[in-house]
């Protein structure tokens, strides 16, 4: 089973695919959590060089490819071979980020967005995707909580995360058996036993 976690910068996804992995591994099952732009040598470094502030210049065409440079290698040295062992593979971030921050955000012709996808998963799609839904208002708010440095991504405008935000709920709304969309500002564990409802009975069939 392969499950994907979507959103916008501070819609809590992580702490969401981190509740689940606990609950996955208590009940023994064989998990990998990985995360994008990440979880290899390479894509970690590509990760820094997309996230680094000092890399301004770079052009929306570059980030593009870099982020599906960085895909292509985690979907061949960690998320297939971990599929075809059997396991349950958790990843923050996937397929849609690129569709909704390079393409709603950035603005690229989503037709490139959706080949590169192809071309650099050898079109592996997850089973599952979980979208939290939040406001960009309200993702602010929670950033000026957390008062973290912002990266390269976080640094954006406003409107740049309202676009994101609409291609996100546009592609739950296109593939609504795979994109479920849950509403971010709800307490985190009634999140999570939503999240929880919808994959038992995958779950149950393993
Ligand atoms: P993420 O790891 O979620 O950020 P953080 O660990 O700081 O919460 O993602 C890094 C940034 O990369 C985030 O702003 C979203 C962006 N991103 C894209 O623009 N396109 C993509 O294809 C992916 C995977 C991420």
């Amino acid at each position: 089973m392969f499950i994907t976690f979507e959103g916008i910068d501070y819609s809590g996804k992580t702490t969401q695919a981190k509740m689940l992995i606990r609950r996955l591994r208590q009940m023994e099952m064989p998990v990998v959590y990985v995360r994008e732009p990440g979880g290899t040598k390479i894509s970690e470094a590509i990760r820094d060089i997309l996230l680094d502030h000092r890399n301004r210049e770079m052009h929306a065409h570059t980030e593009l490819l870099l982020y599906m440079a960085a895909r292509s290698q985690i979907v061949q040295e960690i998320i297939k071979p971990a599929i075809q062992a059997g396991k349950v593979v958790v990843c923050d971030r996937y397929i849609d980020s690129s569709v909704a921050y390079q393409g709603y955000g950035r603005g690229i012709d989503l037709e490139w967005v959706h080949r590169l996808n192809d071309f650099a998963t050898e079109h592996l799609k997850p089973d599952i995707t979980f979208l939290l839904d939040l406001s960009p208002e309200r993702a602010a708010e929670r950033r000026q909580r957390k008062a973290r440095r912002q990266d390269r991504m976080e640094s954006e405008a406003l409107e740049f995360y309202s676009n994101i935000r609409k291609g996100y709920r546009k592609l739950a709304e296109d593939e609504p058996r795979r994109v479920m969309i849950l509403d971010a500002e709800l307490p985190r564990d009634q999140i999570h036993q939503q999240i929880w409802e919808m994959i038992k009975p995958g779950l149950s069939q393993r």
